[in-house]
């Protein structure tokens, strides 16, 4: 996974003179070529320079040529690449950070051609005889000559036209030497800076996903150009090189009079470049070696010391096992390193052997992290390195089919993580994770489907669009379910199949398909109605997914695609006319049926015909990735259940049950009434998920009624649901001295507290104030639990005037775990405080106050505020094409700025203003925003309608119930 954002730079000339002489050391280095080159060296040409070699040779522009596409012709394919590379820590005369490198890419020509052309971006190279690199044969063929060489910026690359063509079956090698700024714009290699003891320190990490190899050394940057890497690495000597294999050889040498030392890598495996890694640090490490496999997980010195790597190091090991049982695979590499870096944009990224990290996302602290920081590390972890199989050993050819890889992961994570912590019950999180989660977007008309054409994407912003949470989490509820028809043994069959088969290869989504349904064939007492490829084309082909409406009372079972907004129209037309094929598990009065495929739209199953005080209950444990819709009947039957004897229900259930109601109840298929006497059972619900689950249902209820009338009511009511949890949770932590022992109690004690102080229970807010004041009066102590800091900062700054923000601002600049940070920057945006929440917008824009990869979410959690929504949304206005250029290309979380910004727009005037803001900006653009952009537009127009039809009926309701 990981995506970055895209930093211009203003550049100095001088560097030139610079650069050149440090290059000159590294061709000292190189072996081959010293004799031709030494007669022609020294000039650079420019990324985006316009001398006369960095325009094609002749003739006007006609966007058919083959250096126009952004794919890369088929007639070169890259067998190996030795790359040296120096990235200089320190800036150079004109203050700016670069690195120098070389490389040979030995290639095979598989179709006669006269053009090389390779990718190569904002790279500067050494020209030889006035050419951008040396070309020369392996073997006995004979090499044509350089006719001329250009770069193109558009599409990204070096192209070399020559005198005649490469013979097909012939091997060449392409020399380049080059240099690169080493910017801070997280993209291929980068640094990253942070301050230590009042000292800044830099390191050189990178990002290659998915399309910044490119822009460390010139190569063939596609993920089926698999190829072997020798990398060296030239660092001072005070500091480590990294990269994706064993170091095997270090010596020192001096360059320039510069003392270096030059760390050299074992040959990489066949890989993409995608996944290649190359970082220089002083960091340290902790690891543990156990037969062939060494284990290392990298922070800066003083997190090893202080043992924060230690949990990272525990759940490793334990999570390789299970995925070398799981895959049936060894873990395909010699060591395992994982590095948490200061300045990273995506959460992490699964370079093979070198998995980049937030700190956030790797280091663990047993007295300052939460439960949740714990879990999410053990997830994240748990993900990466799912992917050192599936997607770095097996690896899907092009981008379209970035949801099979990451819908993999997000899926396997689970499995994983429960291996490492098998108390915590993580597999149930799937559904609040990513079911649910991806429900919501899945179910607008603007959704799309899984799988794209390979042709649609080309661009990398196009590229970039793939990394969404469709991809993540629809992926990774459709394997789930394709896991759970097929039963994980013959699941876990059909995989090993595959991996077995297309180790360090590439592969089209369909190849699992294939291996899929070959091992049903060779189960024979397994039926599946249908092949593997024709029921699942309909989940990966069309958007959406189906409400399969079931009438107990005579059988009826249907289907219709299910759409939030009722009103809302399908422009994407689809082959099966939304229809699926699903696999539904069913139980009657708590007893599990054999499984039921629904076939076509709609059938009869008398089975599920049933009267008296007999229920019918579909989808059990959520594992179809669909909705489930009833008579009024045994809605009825299955409410006074929940009243009656919740617990008859498995916890999925109930937590189902609630999304399901509101959901259908959006769309206009039960009433807004049915869905909200979901929750009056939850006054004797004691577990995380089903409350999770309401919370975040009447959570839109909050955003869509927080600024009118129903406010009150609404309170009321959930004041008297969640007084019961909140006095629950008192009493098992002898007020609130202890810590509840279950993983989810923790969870939900954290929610109850929260809950309870939004709502004004009684005692609650005054709490929260408490034990702020506490640590305001000794910072150095502070007496919060670390599960429920991140609520207690919120109510208390909520509560609270300057004094306690800039406390809080002092604390967070103090910060040693980046976690505790991380709480503090959100807490921070819960003032309501209109001159803090503004002072606060500006900051974002101040890379010493707000680390740019925080900056997009620090945000969005100011418009999250009801107070702070109107300042946020008048701020990114003012702010667009500045936030654009500094965030808005290829970026992921920004797709997150403009939903977040628009959550509560639900008015007329808001939707105008929406509207403006798309045309004031078209020249400016929206990058990977403009999907949530077009989203959230139908959602406001939906919420508008919404709130429109419900807000009498609501009001009544709770004013109703609140007693
Ligand atoms: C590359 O060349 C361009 C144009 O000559 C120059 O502006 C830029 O600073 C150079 N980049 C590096 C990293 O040297
Ligand atoms: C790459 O480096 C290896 C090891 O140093 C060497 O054997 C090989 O010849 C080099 N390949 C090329 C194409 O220069
Ligand atoms: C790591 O494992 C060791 C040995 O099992 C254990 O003592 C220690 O508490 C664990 N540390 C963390 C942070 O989980
Ligand atoms: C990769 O797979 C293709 C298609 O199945 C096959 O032709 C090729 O030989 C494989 N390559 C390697 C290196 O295994
Ligand atoms: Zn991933």
């Amino acid at each position: 996974m990981g995506t970055v954002y895209y930093v211009s730079k203003n550049m100095g000339l001088g560097i030139l003179v610079l650069a050149f002489s440090a290059l000159a050391t590294i061709i000292a280095l190189s072996i081959a070529y010293n004799k031709e080159r030494a007669k022609n060296r020294g000039k650079l040409e420019g990324g985006a320079s316009d001398s006369t070699t960095s325009m094609p040779p002749t003739g006007p522009f006609t966007p058919k040529e083959p250096w126009d596409h952004f794919r890369l012709p088929d007639s070169l394919i890259p067998v190996s690449y030795n790359v040296t590379l120096w990235p200089r820590l320190e800036p150079n005369a004109d203050g700016i950070y670069v690195f120098t490198g070389h490389s040979t890419v030995e290639f095979r020509c598989v179709r006669d051609t006269d053009l090389i052309i390779i990718h190569s971006n904002k790279l500067n190279f050494t020209t030889f005889f006035g050419h951008h690199a040396e070309l020369r044969a392996l073997d006995e063929a004979t090499v044509p000559s350089i006719q001329s060489s250009w770069l193109v910026v558009k599409t990204m690359y070096l192209v070399l036209k020559l005198s005649s063509s490469l013979s097909k079956g012939a091997s060449y090698v392409l020399y380049t030497e080059f240099m690169g700024e080493l910017a801070d714009d997280l993209e291929g290699f980068y640094r990253s800076e942070y301050v230590k003891d009042g000292v800044k320190k830099v390191v050189a990490t990178s990002q290659m996903q998915a399309t910044y190899a490119r822009k460390t050394f010139p190569c063939f940057d596609e993920p089926a150009m698999k190829a072997v890497f020798n990398v060296v690495i030239i660092h001072r000597r005070d500091t480590v090189a990294l990269s994706n294999s064993m170091e095997i050889d270090s010596s020192d040498s001096l360059f320039d009079g510069e003392p270096v030392r030059i760390t050299t890598f074992e040959p990489t495996k066949r890989m993409s470049t995608y996944l290649l890694a190359f970082i220089v640090s002083d960091f340290g490490n902790i690891g543990s070696k156990d037969k062939d496999l060494l284990i290392r997980i990298w922070a800066q010195k003083e997190a090893i010391d202080d043992g924060q790597g230690t949990y990272a190091l525990n759940v490793t090991r334990p999570i390789l096992q299970f995925y070398e049982k799981y895959y049936g695979t060894k873990y395909p590499l010699s060591k395992s390193d994982q590095i948490a870096l200061p300045d990273f944009h995506a959460g992490a990224m699964e370079n093979w052997g070198l998995v980049t990290y937030r700190e956030t996302a790797l280091l663990y602290d047993p007295t300052l992290s939460s439960t949740g920081n714990k879990e999410r590390i053990t997830t994240v972890i748990s993900h990466e390195l799912a992917h050192m199989w599936f997607g770095n050993l097996v690896t899907l050819r092009w981008w379209n089919d970035l949801w099979l890889n990451e819908g993999f992961a997000s899926y396997v994570e689970y499995l994983g993580a429960d291996y490492a912590q098998p108390t915590w019950n993580i597999k149930d999180f799937i559904i609040l994770y990513d079911v649910q989660k991806v429900f919501a977007v899945d179910a607008l008309a603007s959704s799309y489907p899984l799988s794209r054409p390979e042709e649609e994407i080309n661009e990398p912003a196009e590229i970039s669009q793939m990394f969404s949470t469709i991809s993540y989490s629809k992926g990774a509820a459709v394997l789930r379910m394709l896991s759970e028809f097929l039963t994980e043994p013959v699941f876990v069959r059909g995989l090993n199949s595959y991996l077995n088969t297309f180790a360090f290869n590439n592969t089209v989504y369909t190849d699992l398909w294939d291996h899929l349904q070959k091992t049903v064939e060779d189960t024979p007492d397994l039926h599946i109605p249908q092949t593997i490829h024709s029921i699942m084309n309909r989940w990966t082909l069309q958007m959406g997914f189906p409400v399969v409406n079931i009438d107990t009372r005579t059988g009826s079972v249907s289907q219709k695609h299910f759409l939030l907004d009722p009103y809302s129209v399908v422009n994407r037309p689809s082959q099966f006319n939304y229809t699926w094929f699903v696999p539904i598990k069913w139980m009657k009065n708590g007893v599990e049926q054999p499984l039921y495929w629904l076939l076509q739209k709609t059938d009869t199953n008398s089975q599920m015909r049933v009267s008296g005080g007999d229920w019918v209950l579909a989808n059990t444990n959520v594992s179809g990735y669909f909705r489930v819709n009833y008579d009024l009947e045994n809605w009825d039957r299955l409410l006074s259940l929940l009243n009656t004897d919740h617990q008859a229900l498995s916890i999925l259930n109930r937590a189902q049950i609630i999304d399901d109601a509101f959901n259908l109840a959006r769309a206009k298929i039960i009433t807004t009434s049915l869905a909200l006497r979901t929750t009056k059972y939850l006054s004797k619900e004691k577990e995380y998920i089903p409350w999770e689950s309401a919370l975040r249902k009447l959570d839109y209820y909050i955003i869509m009624f927080d600024r009118t009338e129903v406010y009150g009511a609404l309170q009321a009511y959930l004041r008297k649901q969640i007084k019961p949890l909140f006095e629950y949770f008192r009493t098992v932590t002898n007020n609130w001295k202890d810590i509840p022992t279950r993983h989810s109690d923790q969870y939900n004690q954290v929610k109850a507290i929260g809950v309870a102080c939004s709502m004004g229970l009684e005692g609650c807010r005054d709490l929260m104030k408490s034990w702020y004041k506490k640590w305001m009066e000794n910072p150095s102590h502070n007496p919060i639990h670390p599960n429920l800091k991140g609520t207690v900062y919120c109510h208390a700054i909520a509560l609270g005037g300057v004094e306690e923000w800039d406390f809080a601002w002092r604390m967070f600049q103090n910060a040693s775990l980046a976690s505790e940070a991380s709480r503090l920057r959100s807490a921070m945006a819960c003032t309501k405080t209109p001159w803090l929440l503004n002072r606060y917008l500006e900051y974002t824009l101040d890379p010493k106050k707000i680390r740019k990869q925080d900056a997009i979410s620090t945000i969005s959690n100011i418009a999250r505020n009801v107070v702070g929504l109107p300042l946020a949304w008048n701020f990114v206005r003012e702010k667009w094409s500045y936030i654009f250029e500094q965030y808005g290309k290829g970026s992921f979380s920004f797709s997150n700025l403009v939903s977040g910004i628009t959550m509560r727009f639900s008015t007329e005037f808001e939707l105008q203003e929406l509207k403006k803001f798309k045309e004031d900006n078209l020249h400016v653009g929206f990058g990977s925003g403009s999907i949530a952009l077009e989203q959230a537009i139908e959602k406001t127009k939906a919420n508008m309608k919404w709130v429109a039809e419900n807000k009498a009926e609501v009001l009544k309701w709770f004013t109703e119930e609140a007693t």
